[in-house]
């Protein structure tokens, strides 16, 4: 498997605290969504470390088709 599984076409909007780092699931397959569960295993696809610089709510890729993940960046319209 090297194509993500497009869960849903929309951003999932997800709390982040300032200093944490997260693995956004880049490979769709996760029952975590937008985290990583390690279902990846056994694709050619990993997780994609995100550092939350302060403490918001951000749009994170739900398609998996953005060209900035893990987040959004509207590539999920034209799906
Ligand atoms: Fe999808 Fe890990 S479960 S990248
Ligand atoms: Fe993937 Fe918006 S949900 S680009």
């Amino acid at each position: 498997m090297t194509k993500p599984v497009v869960v849903q076409k929309k951003p999932y909007l997800v709390e982040v605290e300032s200093g944490k780092t997260y693995y956004w699931c880049s490979c769709g397959l996760s029952k975590k969504q937008p985290f990583c569960d390690g279902s990846h295993k056994g694709t050619d696809l990993v997780p994609v470390a995100y550092k939350a610089t302060e403490t918001k709510t951000v749009a994170m890729c739900g398609c998996k088709a953005s060209a900035n993940k893990p987040l959004c960046d509207g590539a999920h319209t034209k799906l």
